[in-house]
């Protein structure tokens, strides 16, 4: 059987080496299960947004490399240049996936390089289904693109979810409709409007909300503190007013404000009423000490936890101790006595300086999938399997 498996293989890479495989490892267990039982495995996947353009820097090269490695067996990759097909080529791709062994992983070269993918246009996802008897959904970071290898090609085929998306499903499932109390989220990051609509979702289900990082400064900053350099994101400024002032709403006690190298700075305690946190060009860029010990009674209390978005500029020391203690904590609290639940790619990355992710149930792969999930809206990738 020929299965076309659309992954998230979106990683980072430096000097042509995938220098984190995480997306990758994580789809391991679809793949090896389908080869193992026999099946000829097309992999697709994307790299960055080259806009239907063959961008050479955004190649699949390392990735099957990477993905070789971990399998130890050889992926080979196929050219389509930018995936452009005519009855020759797809009559000649088909016969050389014909003559694939049982078994073997072969995988697709970037397929954002072909015009048709984002928006799904052209005939993209039919003359993909051509080339297979069924498709799996394995990306779950994808599952939020209506794209032709994500949606279009579940229309032509018979589709299934891979173990991936349904571990993620389930994981995030848990958190929305049967959380155990006391439910606690943590809040951070810079894009405030794809935090906002999370936070709307989770208010009426949580106990408590902790927000840090840009969250909190873009909160500060409509509600006329004096925030300086700190970097804001006014798009959600009504609502942030609004719901910052809800009890539920935990807000950082203490704030760290110096300057961006970490060289000076000083601790600055947080006043009920608006006054000037910053000076000159400081910037706010971590929680304070008591913030730390105040988020972590609720930490320490909670059945249920859900992190995403680091609470300061966790780059660069010192501002890196209160996304790291955050971090320790939640992982400490997982596994056990609470159900944990991280995504997005600075919470993970700071997850991963302390190498702690074993200790959290669920490490989500999807960073905008996860926050569409938990804001409650329904992701096209998975709608498109049902
Ligand atoms: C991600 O990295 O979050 C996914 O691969 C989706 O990428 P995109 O935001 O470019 O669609």
């Amino acid at each position: 059987m020929k299965i076309l498996v659309r992954v998230d293989f979106n990683v980072p890479i430096k000097n042509k080496s995938v220098i984190d495989d995480s997306r990758i490892v994580a789809s391991l267990p679809t793949i090896k299960y389908l080869s193992d039982a026999g099946a000829k495995v097309i992999l697709i996947a994307h790299l960055g947004r080259p806009d239907g353009e063959v961008v050479p820097e955004l190649k699949l090269d390392s990735v099957a490399e990477c993905l070789s490695n971990l399998l130890k067996k050889q992926v080979k990759k196929i050219e389509t240049k930018n995936f452009k097909f005519n009855n020759e080529a797809l009559h000649k791709l088909r016969d050389s996936i014909d003559q694939m062994e049982l078994g073997q992983v072969v995988m697709f070269d970037n397929i954002r390089f072909s015009p048709y993918e984002s928006k799904n246009t052209g005939t993209l996802a039919k003359d993909l289904a051509s080339l297979a008897d069924a498709f799996v959904l394995d990306g779950f970071a994808v599952a939020h693109r209506a794209s032709a290898s994500v949606t279009g090609v579940a229309k032509y085929l018979p589709s299934y979810a891979g173990l991936l998306l349904e571990e993620e499903i389930n994981g995030l499932k848990k958190i929305l409709k049967k959380p155990k109390k006391p439910f606690i989220a943590i809040m951070g990051g810079i894009k405030v409007s794809t935090k906002v609509p999370v936070m709307l979702n989770l208010l009426p289900k949580v106990s408590n909300i902790l927000i840090g990082g840009g969250i909190l400064n873009s909160y500060l900053k409509c509600r006329k503190y004096g925030v300086g350099m700190s970097k804001v994101d006014g798009s959600c400024d009504k609502i942030m007013k609004k719901m910052g002032k809800k009890r539920k709403m935990i807000l950082p006690v203490d704030l760290v404000v110096g300057d961006n190298k970490g060289r000076n700075f000083r601790i600055v305690r947080l006043g009920k009423k608006p006054h000037n946190i910053c000076t000159g060009h400081e910037a706010i860029y971590d929680i304070g000490p008591e913030s730390i010990c105040l988020f972590s009674s609720y930490i320490k209390k909670s059945q249920t936890i859900v992190w995403n978005g680091a609470v300061g500029y966790f780059e660069q020391k010192p501002y890196n101790i209160g996304t790291l203690s955050i971090a320790r904590l939640v992982a400490s609290r997982s596994k056990g006595r609470a159900y944990g639940v991280i995504g997005g790619g600075e919470t993970l990355q700071a997850m991963k300086e302390i190498e702690m992710g074993e200790f959290v149930d669920l490490i989500s792969t999807g960073g905008g999938a996860m926050l569409e999930f938990l804001s409650g809206r329904k992701l096209p990738g998975i709608e498109a399997l049902k």
